[in-house]
This record gives C-alpha cells, structure tokens and sequence, in this order.
C-alpha cells in the first residue's frame, strides 16, 4: 500500500469588487475540484472583495442559480472585504480583473508574503484572450454573463488543480 504525504498547506484567496458574483463563484468552484481531486486537506480557500458595498450579504441569486445549475453550491457563503492580514495569511491572491488587482497593489503592504496576480493569468484558458484576461463583471448583465464567469472559471480552476497535483507554483 502507497501512503500519499500531504503537502504543506497552501492557501488561495479569489477577489473581486463585491464579493457577491465571481470570487463566491471561483471559491465555491475551486472548492469543489479542490474536493474531487483529494487534495481538500492541503489546500485552504476563500474569496473576497476590494469593495464593502455587499459585507455580510450572500452571493448574488442569480449566481448561485446558475451555479447551482453546474452542481456549485454558493449557499453558505457571505461576503467580506479584503483585509490586510489576506496579505500574509495567504500564498496567493488571484484577482478577477485589473481594476480588482490595481486595488489589490495600492493596499498591498511593502512586505507582504501572497503573491499576486490575475486569475486568467495562470495558465493557457482559450477564451481569455477576447476577455482581455478578465473575468467579466456580470453584475448589470443577463444569464450569459453568468455562465460566461463560471466557464472561465471552471477552466482557470482546472489549471490550478493541475499545478497542485505537480507541486507547481501557481503564478
Ligand atoms: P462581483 O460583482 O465584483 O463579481 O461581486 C459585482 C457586485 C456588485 C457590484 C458590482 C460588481 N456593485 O456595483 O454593487
């Protein structure tokens, strides 16, 4: 019988403007795959926002319809706003769009430890390109736009995964 160690725990925050659309979802979606792929000991993940606007609120309704259509439960998250100990709390910070990441290197302290970078940065994802490498906002949109995000995101995540299991870094 083989014993599989388990790596030193690794930690990812998903961060956008309220908290309440894309990063619930790559959370919850990263979670899932996180899950599936064994690894839910070793990796610890959470989701935030750059903005206060929605604090305390639960995800969006009609993403966690719609992720609830893909089998990704959102339900039991709440939104928070970014706080400085994300900083050194985590390994890596993935942000949703440039505005999210511009946010993210003002409040960035000179020594923080994450690294951080944008979501669709981290690997060969075939759409990101039309995106520009960001995850649209689908706050002011229809359904496509939802199921726009979680596309992207099941693709960036799966990326992910993939350099979990080969003890890669992940930007
Ligand atoms: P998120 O989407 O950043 O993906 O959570 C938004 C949520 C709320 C607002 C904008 C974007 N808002 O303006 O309230």
């Amino acid at each position: 019988m083989s014993v599989e160690l388990v790596a030193t725990e690794l930690s990812i925050l998903f961060v956008c403007l309220g908290n309440i659309c894309r990063s619930p979802a790559a959370h919850a979606i990263m979670q899932t795959k996180v899950a599936q792929a064994h690894l839910a000991c070793s990796v610890m993940i959470d989701s935030a926002g750059t903005a206060t606007y929605h604090t305390g609120s639960a995800p969006d309704k009609r993403m966690q319809q719609v992720c609830a259509e893909y089998r990704y439960n959102l339900s039991h998250l709440q939104a928070r706003q970014v706080d400085v100990s994300d900083f050194y709390r985590f390994d890596y910070i993935f942000a949703m769009d440039e505005s999210n990441l511009q946010d993210l290197q003002v409040e960035r302290p000179d020594n923080a430890t994450a690294r951080i970078g944008l979501l669709l940065h981290v690997g060969e994802i075939p759409q990101a390109n039309q995106f520009h490498y960001q995850v649209p906002d689908p706050y002011y949109g229809g359904t496509n736009g939802f199921v726009t995000v979680i596309r992207l995101l099941e693709t960036a995540t799966d990326i992910l995964i993939d350099k979990l299991r080969n003890n890669q870094p992940l930007i």
